[in-house]
């Protein structure tokens, strides 16, 4: 079975392969200026930002650890629920930690500030986002996001980790999934 075509069932591309891993060095340049001096833990969020945690943590040129967490707000539809649950925890207590939470996107914003605020109640010492994309619905709610990829349309994307009912999570790139293949 193909992976995706454009014209198909993938309308456009948005962000390439190449920006990405541009972008991605440029904040792992910034992150490292930030923390000097600090320990830093990166707590990437299952599963949707596996390739951004990947990719960024590779371009880190100090220390740190990773750890996971896997919530879920979203369903199998293309809405948030604005419910959270998490599915796996972390490993290791973040008492006094410095964490840097990776995610995909940050869409209603609903999830990271219900993820920054549950981090900080369990004693970390700093809880700052890092999320490869951003859309314009983010702005809405209280949730300060420190590095962000790419802020994008409001369209529902794929690829680079975002998934549509689990599919396309393995594109390298981010493109916008055809109106006709969800509605
Ligand atoms: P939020 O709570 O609305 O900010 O988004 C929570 C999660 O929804 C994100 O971490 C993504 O996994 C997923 N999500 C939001 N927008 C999209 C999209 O355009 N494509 C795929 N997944 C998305
Ligand atoms: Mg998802």
């Amino acid at each position: 079975m193909e992976l995706a075509t454009t014209g198909t069932d993938i309308e456009k591309v948005i962000v390439t392969e190449d920006q990405i891993r541009a972008r991605l060095k440029e904040l792992a340049a910034q992150v490292e200026k930030d923390y000097q001096g600090r320990d830093l833990l990166l707590i990437g969020v299952l599963k949707g930002a596996v390739m951004t945690m990947a990719d960024f943590a590779r371009s880190l040129q100090r220390h740190i650890e990773m750890d996971w967490m896997a919530v879920s707000s979203y369903g199998s539809g293309t809405k948030s629920s604005g419910v959270v649950r998490i599915l796996k925890d972390l490993d290791r207590d973040i008492t006094g930690r410095n964490i840097l939470i990776v995610e995909d996107i940050v869409d209603s914003g609903l999830t990271l500030s219900w993820l920054r605020a549950n981090l900080m109640s369990r004693g970390a010492e700093s809880v700052e986002i890092l999320a490869i994309l951003r859309k314009p619905e983010a702005a809405k709610v209280e949730v300060d996001c420190k590095y962000v990829g790419f802020d994008i349309p409001t369209d529902f994307v794929v690829g680079y980790g975002l998934d549509f009912n689990e599919k396309y999570r393995n594109l390298s790139f981010v493109g916008v999934l055809a109106k006709h293949m969800y509605s």
